[in-house]
């Protein structure tokens, strides 16, 4: 078969060209041209159903549940909103040594018990996936292996065995002759990944990807790969303590933001189904510069402490540090508790961190932040039993959230006795041993800890 023809396409305008360049000829702009398949057009890219497609009202088309293969893991079935779709295509992305391999091993062995899953390896040798099994207590799980990297023979592989489900670590070992780049650059990452979408929606079978994530990230890191795919996955966590989180991102066939939680063990990833507990550390007595937030994670309230600590100034500049939240935000709120509620921490370095390596997103937990700054400052423990939630404006004002009930029951579940608020997530009935504190504006909370 003769080799198929490649060219250099750029990736911000599209232009093509015949040989690599550092310019883009059409566009100009530098270092983009990435080599890929020149094909005629019509024959590399069917559509996705496979027939000519028609124009159908929209009442006309009979919408399909979509049924569900659970993976048996209950945590990577919830992030993945219930569980696999079939022809769905999974991306699973995270630093080295998080626990992808691992994760994707037990997933494959309790799948492999009713669905046919073929394992494809890249990274590691067969024997390696056997040690990995053996360590895992799954030497006998009805899996089946694959070490290749080259896609023509694992999809030949696929074409003789017809598995339901495949997985493939990771997709920057995979390479296809058609292309002369390295194996794990762009370009290959890209062909590859998207020969093996094509392949999982015409037949109906069920891809996922793991692929690293590199330092610079967006280059030849699996963000290429974002677009293409149904779902994708981030582990995230302390590499230094053994809690595992995955974040779903995207999710075509489900809600995004969800967020399933592992410990890793002895043998592999267990699900852990009271993650509220891990996140909060274990102090005798209350201490100052910690406030606990009730955050919401997808479907699932988590209770996340909050720690501050604010020292006077050591270099020229003060520093602010966020560990697990955004610096900005936090340069935004001492802005705000500046000017609204009269605290200034100018001459002092701000250090905040949300224990237990989850990274929080949502705005909601920026009074938790504020009241941390104030009590560690103040060399004050906030009382104890207190929970915080609310999101904070530039004009001082307290915010309410979403889904405030459910934080309340969270944190009431857990023991707490005390939940400050935003005034407009007051719950309209009393709940029972729990005091709540309605708060509308900056100084206000700040108030109540001068108390
Ligand atoms: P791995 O799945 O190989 O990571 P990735 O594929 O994301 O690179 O996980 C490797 C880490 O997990 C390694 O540091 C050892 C640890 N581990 C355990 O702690 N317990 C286990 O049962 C297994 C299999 C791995
Ligand atoms: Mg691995």
């Amino acid at each position: 078969m003769a080799k198929p023809k490649t060219v250099y396409s750029c990736t911000e305008c599209g232009g093509q060209s015949p040989k690599w360049q550092g310019q883009c000829p059409q566009c100009g702009t530098w270092n983009t041209l990435v080599e890929s398949l020149a094909a005629p057009a019509g024959t590399r890219f069917e559509s996705v159903s496979g027939a000519q497609s028609k124009v159908t009202p929209l009442s006309a088309v009979e919408a399909q549940e979509n049924r569900r293969i659970a993976s048996g893991l209950e945590e990577f079935d919830r992030v993945l909103g219930g569980g696999l779709v079939a022809g769905g295509v999974v991306l699973l992305g995270g630093d080295p040594g998080i626990g992808k391999s691992t994760l994707l091993l037990q997933a494959s062995a309790a799948l492999g018990a009713a669905h046919r899953t073929l394992y494809v390896t890249g990274e590691e040798s067969a024997d390696q996936i056997a040690l990995r099994a053996q360590r895992l207590g799954l030497v006998n799980a009805p899996v089946e292996l694959l070490a290749e990297v080259r896609l023509e023979a694992i999809v030949a592989a696929i074409d003789a065995t017809h598995p339901e489900i495949v997985v493939i670590d990771s997709i920057q070992t995979v390479y296809t002759d058609a292309l002369a780049s390295a194996p794990g650059s762009v370009a290959q990452v890209r062909e590859c990944a998207a020969q093996m979408t094509r392949l999982a929606k015409q037949r109906g079978v069920i891809v996922l990807f793991v692929g690293h994530v590199t330092k610079e990230g967006a280059i030849a890191g699996p963000r290429v790969l974002e677009h293409n795919v149904d779902t994708v996955l981030y582990f995230e966590g302390d590499p230094h303590s053994s809690f595992r989180l995955i974040r779903a991102i995207k999710n075509r066939f489900g809600a995004a933001n969800e967020l399933g939680v592992f410990a890793m063990t002895e043998r592999g990833l267990r699900g852990v189904t009271n993650p509220s507990a891990i996140f909060l550390s274990q102090h005798a007595d209350p201490v100052p510069g910690s406030a606990i937030v009730a955050t919401l994670e997808g479907s699932r309230p988590l209770l996340v402490e909050i720690q501050a600590l604010v020292d006077p100034v050591q270099g020229a500049m003060p520093r602010r540090l966020a560990v697990g939240l955004d610096a900005q935000r936090l340069a935004l709120l001492l802005a705000v508790l500046h000017r609204h509620g009269g605290v200034d921490t100018a001459g002092f370095d701000v250090f905040v961190n949300a224990v237990g390596g989850v990274r929080i997103q949502e705005p909601a937990v920026d009074l938790a932040v504020l009241l941390a700054v104030q009590s560690s400052l103040r060399n004050k423990p906030l009382q104890s039993k207190l929970i915080v939630f609310g999101e904070v404006g530039l004009a001082g004002e307290i915010r309410p959230v979403q889904r405030g009930q459910e934080r309340i029951r969270e944190a009431a579940k857990l023991g707490f006795k005390t939940v400050m608020l935003p005034s407009a997530n007051r719950p309209r009935a009393p709940i029972d041993d729990v005091a709540i504190i309605p708060v509308d504006r900056v100084d206000a909370a700040i108030d109540y800890l001068r108390k």
